[in-house]
């Protein structure tokens, strides 16, 4: 039987408490189909480790990650212990940047039985595919001089590869779709968006005929996202403004806590990492309470990136059904602990 190593790292706060529920629901789905299984590796890594050890993973944690089919990965951070610089680039963005996790996908989807905050949402299905390891992000720049003449300086740094390479991945999505493509810059205020990713993204974008191709401003669209959600499909953005966007579609989807995301390693030379958009929420660490979807919707990216896209189907299947049938977490509005909601996605799947 086919045996799937999973690097499993439950991180910080909700991450504890979500990855476990994941794991439960991804293994029953491979006892369903009978031809695979999953192996768990747990890494303790993150802030708890941080505090003993003094970083965040070990010195060849990326050599250690390696030698996995996948990770699994929860959330990272616990800012009144650990400050977040030291905490995410000790360990989230350390894994992105260095196994070449270079594009991240984050479907936002009004699921069946989820309710959207907004008066008028239609049946949104956007996929925004994120620029992963680039851009604002970049490791360039720093404090210099002190007391009232200290400055900043953050470099945003985008290279020509990374940025062809995040587009061409989201034309391919788009034509596999309903052949619609959004660019999101600031071409009107930001030097990297104008002229450079607009003229990017004109050039690949115009070997895709079938395209139907347009741009947008970061501020119009994260208010279009609210406004008209439906109207989008594949939407492409850097990786601030992606990051930003996500965590929208997650709110007009109804919570933070449902919004899934796939760091991708699209050439398959280092393992892939399936992470949800929310963060380890420590207002609500420990309670019991936190959604599971987002950790398991997830699961169901992983599943795909694995070739098993069947099984994917069914787990979102299970996902609506849990949603309908109004077995939900407080963000959306219900009163069932993680558990509850995650057993009953469980029982449904071995029923159907
Ligand atoms: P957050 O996503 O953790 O929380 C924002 C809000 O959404 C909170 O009110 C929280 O309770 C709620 N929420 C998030 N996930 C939920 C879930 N599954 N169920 C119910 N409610 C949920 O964002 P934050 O507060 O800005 O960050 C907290 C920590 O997490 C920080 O250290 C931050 O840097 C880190 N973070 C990590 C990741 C990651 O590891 N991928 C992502 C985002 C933030
Ligand atoms: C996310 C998070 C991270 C990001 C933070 C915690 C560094 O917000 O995964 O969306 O900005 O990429
Ligand atoms: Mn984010």
């Amino acid at each position: 039987m086919k045996t799937y190593r999973i690097a499993t790292i439950p991180g910080d706060g909700i991450g504890k408490e979500v990855v476990p529920e994941a794991m439960r629901v991804l293994d029953a789905l491979a006892q369903l189909d009978g031809g695979f299984q999953f192996e768990w590796d747990i890494l303790p890594w993150g802030c708890d480790y941080y505090l003993e050890h003094g970083e965040m993973m070990p010195e060849d944690g990326l050599e250690i990650l390696k030698k996995y089919d996948q990770i699994f990965l929860g959330a990272v951070g616990l800012p009144e212990l650990v400050p977040d610089h030291i905490s995410l680039w000790g360990l989230l963005i350390k894994i992105r940047r260095g196994l070449k996790q270079q594009i991240n996908v984050r479907p936002a989807k009004l699921l069946q039985g989820l309710e959207s905050p907004l008066k008028n949402p239609g049946n949104f299905d956007i996929v925004v595919v994120r620029e992963n390891s680039e851009g604002e992000y970049s490791d360039s720049g720093g404090r210099m001089h002190s007391g009232s003449d200290e400055i900043a300086i953050q470099n945003a740094v985008f290279t020509r590869k990374g940025t062809e390479r995040a587009i061409a991945y989201a034309c391919e999505l788009a034509s596999k779709r309903s052949k619609k493509i959004t660019s999101v810059t600031k071409s009107n205020g930001l030097s990297h968006s104008m002229p450079f990713w607009d003229d990017v993204f004109h050039d690949v974008v115009s070997k895709y005929d079938e395209l139907q191709q347009s741009s947008a401003h970061i501020d119009a669209m994260a208010a279009y996202m609210i406004m008209k959600p439906a109207e989008y499909d594949v939407v492409v953005a850097s990786n601030l403004f992606g990051d930003i966007l996500t965590d929208i579609g997650g709110a007009i989807m109804g919570s933070i806590g449902i919004a899934p995301a796939a760091n991708l390693n699209v050439e398959r030379e280092y393992p892939s990492m399936f992470e949800p958009v929310h963060g380890s929420a420590p207002d609500i660490a420990g309670l019991g309470v936190a959604n599971p979807l987002g950790q398991i919707w997830t699961g169901k990216l992983m599943l795909d990136f694995l070739g098993h896209e069947q099984l994917g189907e069914k787990l979102l299947s299970a996902i609506e059904y849990t949603l309908k049938s109004n077995i939900k977490t407080k963000d959306l509005k219900g009163s069932a602990t993680t558990t509850e909601v995650t057993d009953a996605l469980i029982a449904y799947l071995k029923q159907s």
